[in-house]
């Protein structure tokens, strides 16, 4: 179940809040990505520095005052409106309740991206439903074009594949700013 603030994009699911982080979140963001047995573990100190330096583009969901979820991302230096979504995680516990996509229509919103890219692992079919929903629900398009392949990598690492969600219409700023969870 979820509450609704007054458009159709910014639904949070009950009990959690969305907010900018704070470098003190960087030790959860951390332990979020390693206890995801899936994203690619950074090391801690990126995720503190992340949390100074792209707390704009970045937000976490906290539930019972614990951060429960996190999407980190970044305006593209070369294309200032696309965010570039680096990492997304929610604890196993909170997962199927929309926060993944709450999380990301909060940031799309406060960001103003015309378009959002990620890049995806051909075989994770949750990151791949959910950026499908994102598109869906927000009444445009998702593509995928090949970026990085394995070879591209100095370890073992699978492909990425680029998806790019867009073109975003936008909510005004009264409704990006809408607090009401
Ligand atoms: C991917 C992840 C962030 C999704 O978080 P979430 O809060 O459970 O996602 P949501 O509840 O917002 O679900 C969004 C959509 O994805 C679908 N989905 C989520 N997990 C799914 C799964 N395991 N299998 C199939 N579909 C799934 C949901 O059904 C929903 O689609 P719908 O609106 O059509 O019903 C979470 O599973 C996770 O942390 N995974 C490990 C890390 C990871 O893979 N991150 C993404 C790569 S950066």
């Amino acid at each position: 179940m979820q509450s609704q603030t007054n458009d159709t994009h910014s639904a949070v699911p009950d009990a959690a809040s969305l907010r900018s982080p704070q470098i003190a979140d960087g030790v959860r963001l951390w332990q979020l990505a390693k206890d995801s047995q899936v994203l690619d573990v950074n090391s801690s100190y990126s995720y503190l520095l992340w949390c100074r330096d792209f707390s704009d583009t970045t937000i976490v969901a906290e539930s019972a005052g614990d951060v429960v979820g996190f999407v980190s991302g970044f305006m593209r230096p070369q294309s200032p409106t696309t965010l570039f979504v680096w990492q997304v995680a929610v604890d196993r516990a909170q997962r199927g309740r929309g926060l993944g996509v709450a999380m990301l229509n909060r940031l799309l919103d406060t960001t103003a991206a015309h378009t959002l890219e990620t890049t995806i692992s051909p075989d994770n079919t949750a990151s791949i439903a959910m950026f499908t929903a994102l598109a869906r629900r927000r009444d445009t398009s998702i593509s995928k074009q090949t970026l990085f392949s394995a070879d591209n990598f100095p370890d073992s690492h699978q492909p990425e594949d680029l998806y790019t969600v867009g073109p975003m219409d936008q909510l005004t700023k009264e409704h990006a700013d809408n607090d009401n969870l």
